[in-house]
Parts: structure tokens; C-alpha cells; sequence
């Protein structure tokens, strides 16, 4: 009897919960979170793919409304917007403006508006009003002006990106109160000047990216203080003078470093060596003297290891990785004769560009130890003879190859062309035979100046692709005699 009693009792509890909870639940937007993300809603003009479709006055904002979610805690408030552009979908994107009514979501802790691609107006100081802010990504929209100088009242971020939009001019110096952040990302902007030396402050930063944009001068030598970086990419600017030698505080963490297309000088220097977690090194595109220190050989991580156009010269040391994926040192005053065997040996190479690199061999005594992997073959402007038919057969994800400018001697009718191939480009050999019909599947070919004959199959390439040749005849060169 007591037994019943106590579970008839527990029943009824339990039973009182559990509607206390889904009235809870059920309960509508608090009055302030909903009026905020209405007001975002009616800033937007166009929204194609109906990513607001779900926000309607009078519903559950929390649970039902894309993109928006809510603390468990304390009376279930806003806390999270999160609207994310899909890049492969032309119709996702929002059109409008950032209504500052959003500042009503007074617990909002972070803001994500990444690939709307269509956002304009200036930089939210709004967000200045949101008291538990932390993360905010405004990421590929079209927001322009510069960021306002008092940017420094976001002290309490711990995220700030705003890559891919149109903000100008140089960075307010007030960002070296944004002393907390983890991330910082301001590439692919117009910003200009020189790069902050207030970034210094910021002695929590694990990912900085300023990249894609015109900053100019010295890269400031303040790199002792942030020693957390894991990712650092300054590609892309106008950067000058020498790599500084704080970067060497960066040694035991930073694994992925950048700084493509400046206009560095000076040497590489021995330092880098000592990065053990480096997996990543672009430095191409710059104005680089001298030679690859030998002490590269201890980088035993490099995965992926760009050097491409600076003018460094030999010898090039043989480094001891487990296996490269992607090398490309073209265009530098290397002479390597072959192609070293660290390379040939690697067992997860995809991408191996060495154009312009004094090779002078066989293609076919080239041996990869796999060639499974490859995606991309560039070795043009060297003295390479033979024929890449041998090669091109054993690859099945090839999507370029371009070897312009060589002495490459074969039957084009022999060439099997991967169905992965996009590209191939063999300019300036000495290619015979006709051009076979498997060509036309491609989106760029170059077989001007060789050794062609015989009418070209139908293609839609310009008569460039086939100038030049022996006696290739038909469209889009002149039509055979008859
Ligand atoms: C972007 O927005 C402008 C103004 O709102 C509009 O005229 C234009 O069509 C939009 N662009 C795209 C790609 O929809
Ligand atoms: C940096 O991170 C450490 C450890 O997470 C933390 O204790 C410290 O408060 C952070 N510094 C700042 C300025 O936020
Ligand atoms: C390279 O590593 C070896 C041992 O692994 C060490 O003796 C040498 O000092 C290192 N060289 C440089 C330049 O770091
Ligand atoms: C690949 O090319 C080589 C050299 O021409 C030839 O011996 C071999 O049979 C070809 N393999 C395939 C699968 O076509
Ligand atoms: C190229 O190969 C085809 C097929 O094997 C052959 O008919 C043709 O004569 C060869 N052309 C040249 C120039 O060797």
C-alpha cells in the first residue's frame, strides 16, 4: 500500500516536472532578443535562399529560428547568431544592412555573419553596447570604411574577424586593447599603413591573419611577446626589408608561416630551422637572396614548402622529411640538375612544381615512389628530354601538368590523358604526332610551337593553343588543303 502510494507520488511529481519543463520550452522569445533579431531581419533586403524563412514574430526564437541559439541558463535568453553563406550555392546570401537594434540582445556572447557575401554598410559600433560579447566574425560580406578608431571598447574579445570585406585605411592604434584575443583576422581587406605595433599586446594570439591586404613597411620585430602563434599568414601585402629576428621567438608552437608575394629581402635565415612544428613555409614571391640553409634538414614536419620566385641560389640541402606533399621551388637561380631524391622517394607527394630549375634529365628515368597522389606536375623552362607518357599513365588524379619550354620528344597519339586532367601545358617542345580528340575534355591546353601534324580534332581552344606547330590544320587554325 505504502509502495503504491509512494509511486502514485512520484508519478504526479514527475508528471508536474515534466510539464513545468515543456511550458518552459514552449515559452516565445523574450520580448527584447525577438524585437532585436526582427529588426536584423528587416534590414536584410534580399535573403534568395529563405535563410530567415524561420524567424517569425510570436515563435520560439531559441530552438526554431535558423541560426539563433540560447543559454540552458538563466531565463533562456540569445545568446548565439550564427549565419553562414554556402559558397557553392549562388542564392545563399543576404543583401542589406546590420541593424543596430541588435544590440537589444543584451546577452549575446557571439556573432557569426560569414559568406552572406552581399552585407554592406559600415563597421557595427553597436556591438560596443553588448556587454558578454566575445567572438565576432563578420567574414566575406561587403562592409567598407575603415574600422572606427575607437575599436579598442571590444576589449573583452576573444575572437575578431572581419576578412573579406572592403574596409580601409590603416589600423586604429586602440586595437592594442584587444588584449585578449586568440584570433585575429583582418586579411582580404583594403587596409594600408603599416602593421600595428600595438599587436604586441595581445599576448594570447594563436592565429593571426593580415593577409590580402596593402600593408606596407617592416614586419614589426615584437614577435617575443607572442609566443602562442600557431598560424601566422602576412601574404599578399607590400611588406619590405628582412625577415625580423624576434620571428625566432616563435620556434616551439608556430606551424603554419606565410609571408608570400611582399617584397622581402635579405636571406632565410638558420633560424627557421628550429621551428619543429612548421608544417608550412611560403615565403614565394618575395625578393630573397642566397642560399637554403642547411640546417633546413632538421624541418622534419615541412609538409609544405613554397619558395617560388626569390633568388636564391644553390646548393639546396637535402632535407629529411618523412614525405613532402607539396614542394614548388621554381623560378630561383637553382641549378638542380634532377630531382632531389627526398622528393622522388616521398610517399604522400600531390603538388611538385620545380619550373625554372636547371633540371636537365630523362623523363623517363623519374621514378616516383607513388604517384597516386598527384594532383599537380609543373616543370617547365628546364632542359628535361623524353616523353611524360610513362608518367602521365600511372597518375588517376593528375589535374595539371605543364612542362612548357623543355625538350620533350613524343607521339601525342600515345599520350593517355587522365580524366582528372584540367590543364596541360607542353609549349615549346618537341611534340609529334596528331592531336588526339581526348584533348577536348580539358579546360586549358598549350601545344603551341612543337612539332604537331594533321587536322585538329573539334575543341573550343583558341588557335594560340596550336600556333606554331609543323602542319596542324583546321579550326581553329586554317583549314587542311584538300
Ligand atoms: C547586392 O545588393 C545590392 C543592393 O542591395 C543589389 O542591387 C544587388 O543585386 C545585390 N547583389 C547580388 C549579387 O545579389
Ligand atoms: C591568456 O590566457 C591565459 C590562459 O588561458 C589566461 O589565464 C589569461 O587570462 C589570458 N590573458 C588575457 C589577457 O586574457
Ligand atoms: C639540427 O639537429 C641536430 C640534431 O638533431 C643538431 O645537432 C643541430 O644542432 C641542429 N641544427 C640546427 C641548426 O638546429
Ligand atoms: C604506361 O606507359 C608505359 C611507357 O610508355 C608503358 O610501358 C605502359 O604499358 C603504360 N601503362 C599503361 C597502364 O598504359
Ligand atoms: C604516332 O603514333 C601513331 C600511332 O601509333 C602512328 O600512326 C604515327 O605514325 C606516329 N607518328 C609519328 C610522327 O611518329
Amino acid at each position: 500500500m505504502a509502495f503504491v502510494f509512494v509511486s502514485r507520488f512520484l508519478t504526479l511529481v514527475l508528471l508536474l516536472l515534466l510539464s513545468f519543463h515543456s511550458q518552459h520550452c514552449l515559452a516565445k522569445c523574450h520580448v527584447d532578443d525577438e524585437t532585436g533579431l526582427l529588426a536584423f531581419k528587416s534590414g536584410i533586403t534580399q535573403d534568395p535562399s529563405g535563410m530567415l524563412s524561420s524567424w517569425k514574430s510570436g515563435t520560439e526564437c531559441c530552438s526554431a529560428w535558423f541560426g539563433v541559439s540560447c543559454s540552458s541558463g538563466y531565463g533562456k535568453r540569445v545568446t548565439s547568431i550564427s549565419l553562414y553563406g554556402q559558397l557553392d550555392n549562388p542564392k545563399s546570401f543576404l543583401s542589406g544592412t546590420i541593424s543596430p537594434s541588435l544590440s537589444k540582445i543584451r546577452y549575446l556572447t557571439d556573432i557569426s555573419l560569414t559568406n552572406l557575401r552581399n552585407i554592406t554598410g559600415t563597421f557595427p559600433t553597436f556591438l560596443y553596447n553588448l556587454p558578454d560579447l566575445s567572438i565576432v566574425y563578420i567574414e566575406n560580406n561587403k562592409l567598407s570604411g575603415p574600422l572606427p578608431v575607437d575599436i579598442g571598447k571590444l576589449f573583452r574579445l576573444f575572437a575578431f574577424g572581419v576578412s573579406g570585406n572592403r574596409f580601409t585605411g590603416s589600423i586604429p592604434s586602440s586595437i592594442s586593447q584587444l588584449t585578449k584575443l586568440s584570433q585575429l583576422k583582418l586579411d582580404g581587406n583594403l587596409f594600408t599603413g603599416q602593421i600595428p605595433d600595438g599587436i604586441r599586446e595581445m599576448k594570447n594570439l594563436t592565429y593571426l591573419n593580415l593577409e590580402k591586404n596593402q600593408f606596407s613597411g617592416k614586419i614589426p620585430d615584437f614577435f617575443t611577446s607572442l609566443t602562442d602563434l600557431r598560424i601566422l599568414s602576412l601574404g599578399y601585402n607590400k611588406l619590405t626589408g628582412e625577415l625580423p629576428p624576434t620571428l625566432s621567438a616563435l620556434a616551439p608552437l608556430l606551424r603554419f608561416l606565410e609571408i608570400s608575394h611582399n617584397v622581402l629581402t635579405g636571406k632565410i635565415p638558420d633560424y627557421l630551422s628550429n621551428f619543429q612544428q612548421l608544417d608550412t613555409l611560403d615565403l614565394s614571391s618575395n625578393q630573397l637572396t642566397g642560399t637554403v640553409p642547411t640546417s633546413f634538414k632538421n624541418l622534419t614536419k615541412i609538409f609544405n614548402l613554397n619558395l617560388r620566385r626569390n633568388r636564391l641560389v644553390d646548393p639546396f640541402p637535402e632535407l629529411n622529411v618523412r614525405g613532402i606533399e607539396s614542394l614548388d621551388l621554381s623560378y630561383n637561380k637553382f641549378n638542380l640538375g634532377t630531382i632531389p631524391k627526398w622528393v622522388e622517394t616521398s610517399p604522400i607527394i600531390y603538388s611538385l612544381k620545380l619550373s625554372g630549375c636547371g633540371l636537365k634529365f630523362r623523363l623517363e628515368d623519374f621514378k616516383p615512389k607513388q604517384t597516386y597522389f598527384y594532383d599537380f606536375i609543373e616543370l617547365s623552362d628546364n632542359q628535361i628530354s623524353g616523353s611524360p607518357v610513362g608518367l602521365l599513365n600511372q597518375t588517376t588524379l593528375l589535374k595539371g601538368f605543364w612542362a612548357s619550354g623543355n625538350q620533350l620528344r613524343f607521339n601525342m597519339s600515345n599520350l593517355i590523358i587522365p580524366k582528372s586532367l584540367k590543364n596541360l601545358v607542353l609549349a615549346r617542345n618537341q611534340v609529334l604526332g596528331k592531336v588526339p580528340q581526348s584533348i577536348s575534355g580539358l579546360k586549358k591546353v598549350d601545344l603551341s610551337h612543337n612539332h604537331l601534324c594533321g587536322q585538329l580534332p573539334v575543341t573550343k581552344f583558341p588557335a594560340e593553343a596550336f600556333l606554331g606547330n609543323d602542319c596542324l590544320c583546321g579550326s581553329p587554325l586554317p583549314p587542311c588543303k584538300k
